[in-house]
């Protein structure tokens, strides 16, 4: 396969929060990897900016030594983080006074794109943005970064877009969503619009269910305060199980364009149909004998907010009216294992009156942990014995497909900043689907809030609780395999 890194535009890219863990861990290590598969121009500038006092050696110092524990560079990439380095300053500055503001000023050049990545509380947002306009550091080309959680809701979602709309323009806004960095995902949208095969089926006539499942292995870690305040439905459904259902329901947009696939999204966001409570399920991880569970991990032995969640949700538009979307995704279960899958209907008659048992397509889409899809098609059992029919996947495992290449695929982050150069706003969530995320979210936990529902208890290392199970049995369906 013939490579086709294209080098960005220069740029110089002033990093808020640039000692933090998410700078640490995903922005400089995927810097990183593209510095290495050379696609940051000679003239990029990156500018770690906090409150600590360091001057550019010791930034570059702790920088390399999160790139050797996060990015795991390889013998030959290794060599390259001394010329890396040289592309990194530091500024210690006061977000809300004057320190370093007058530091940054002299370092950022005219000549390049701008970009400020808010990779700090959002309480922080808007204080930012008033300094940066305050220091005339914001021209119409600069852009403006930042992260989730965007918000806690729709009230304080509108506050983070008006804060930022003082200063900027909706088009140098990028929000990110990690998981619409994610190579599978964007494949989903060249599956579903670059195929005849799969768009004439893709509607409620053919498709029985849809099941969305991001599950994780991994507790709340380190992040028990904010998770505390948060819960599943906020930082998992909100935005990323939100964006996985605006990709697979869109209708195809006109172009591949930024609000051409916006609008599309933010219409089946707002053709979303409330969630009725016994459509829903919340469970919290449970202590065992050798792992502390959800209560002591949160330190609140009184926490009602859930480490996982189900629900069904139905979308009323001509295309999906009558076909539920499953949703799904937890902590601590069974698996790390993130997949979408289209569950097709039944053949309308059998033939086969031996076939044994009920056969489907389901088209597969795997996120995490290995990228690929599989469709499962229906064939006869070889061998005598008559027209038994088997489900065989037809696997595709994009690693092994499309060779040794591919294999080293891109974090999302690594995608996500170089757009954010090319100025392409396509993978990123615009402020009013953003709301309208938050718009829908809202009644479903001020809902349960109300009713003082409690999350059901679930074993780690299971799929959940059991109710979550029933929410499908009832439906005479099932879930798919956590594994
Ligand atoms: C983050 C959530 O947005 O996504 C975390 O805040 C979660 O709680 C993470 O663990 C999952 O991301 P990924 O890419 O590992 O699936």
């Amino acid at each position: 396969m013939v490579s086709r890194i294209i080098p960005v535009e220069p740029f110089d890219l002033v990093i808020f929060g640039g000692t933090g863990d998410l700078a640490r861990r995903k922005i400089l290590p995927g810097l990183f990897r593209r510095f290495c598969a050379g696609q940051m121009p000679d003239r990029a500038q990156i500018i770690g900016a906090a409150r600590g006092e360091l001057d550019d050696a010791r930034y570059r110092t702790l920088i390399a030594e999160a790139i050797i524990e996060f990015a795991k560079p390889s013998a030959e990439d290794h060599a390259q983080i001394e010329g890396f380095l040289k592309h990194l300053a530091f500024v210690s500055i006061d977000a809300k006074g004057t320190r370093g503001w007058e530091a940054l000023e002299s370092l950022l050049r005219d000549d390049v794109v701008r970009a400020f990545y808010f990779s700090v509380a959002p309480a922080l947002f808007g204080g930012l943005a008033e300094q940066l306009h305050s220091y005339g550091l914001v021209d119409n080309n600069s852009r403006v970064v930042v992260e989730k959680p965007f918000g806690r809701d729709l009230a304080s979602a509108k506050a983070l877009n008006a804060a930022l709309a003082v200063h900027f323009n909706e088009d140098q806004v990028y929000r990110i969503d990690h998981y619409l960095g994610k190579e599978t995902v964007q494949n989903l949208m060249a599956v579903r619009f670059g195929n005849m095969l799969f768009e004439p089926l893709w509607n409620s006539q053919y498709v029985d269910h849809i099941q969305i499942t991001v599950a994780e292995t991994v507790g709340v870690g380190g992040r028990g305060g904010y998770y505390d305040t948060s819960g599943a439905m906020r930082d998992m459904v909100q935005n990323h199980l939100m964006q996985l259902l605006c990709l697979i329901a869109m209708e195809p947009p006109a172009k591949f364009d930024p609000d051409a696939v916006r609008d599309e999204k933010l219409k089946v966001i707002r053709a979303l149909d409330p969630v009725a409570p016994q459509d829903l399920v919340r469970g919290q991880y449970r202590a065992n004998e050798t792992q502390s569970g959800f209560l002591e991990d949160v330190g609140n032995p009184t926490s009602k907010t859930e480490s996982f969640i189900a629900l069904k949700a139905h979308i009323s538009n001509w295309r999906w009216a009558g076909t539920p979307f499953y949703l799904r995704s937890g902590k601590c279960l069974r698996a790390r294992s993130s997949e979408i899958a289209i569950v097709f209907k039944d053949t309308p008659h059998s033939i086969f009156p031996d076939a044994g048992g009920t056969h489907r397509n389901v088209l597969s889409i795997q996120l995490q942990p290995n990228e690929g899809m599989t469709l499962d098609v229906t064939i006869k059992e070889p061998g005598p014995g008559g027209m038994r029919l088997v489900d065989v996947p037809l696997d595709m495992s994009f690693a092994e497909a499309l060779g040794a290449e591919s294999a080293d695929v891109p974090d999302a982050y690594e995608r996500l900043i170089m757009d954010v150069i090319r100025g392409n706003q396509t993978l990123f969530m615009r402020g009013d689907e953003v709301e309208a995320a938050w718009a829908w979210t809202d009644p479903l936990i001020s809902g349960w809030e109300t009713r003082g529902d409690r999350p059901a208890p679930y074993d780690i290392g299971s799929s959940g609780p059991d109710d979550a199970m029933m929410l499908l049995h009832r439906d005479s369906r099932r879930w798919r395999e956590v594994r």
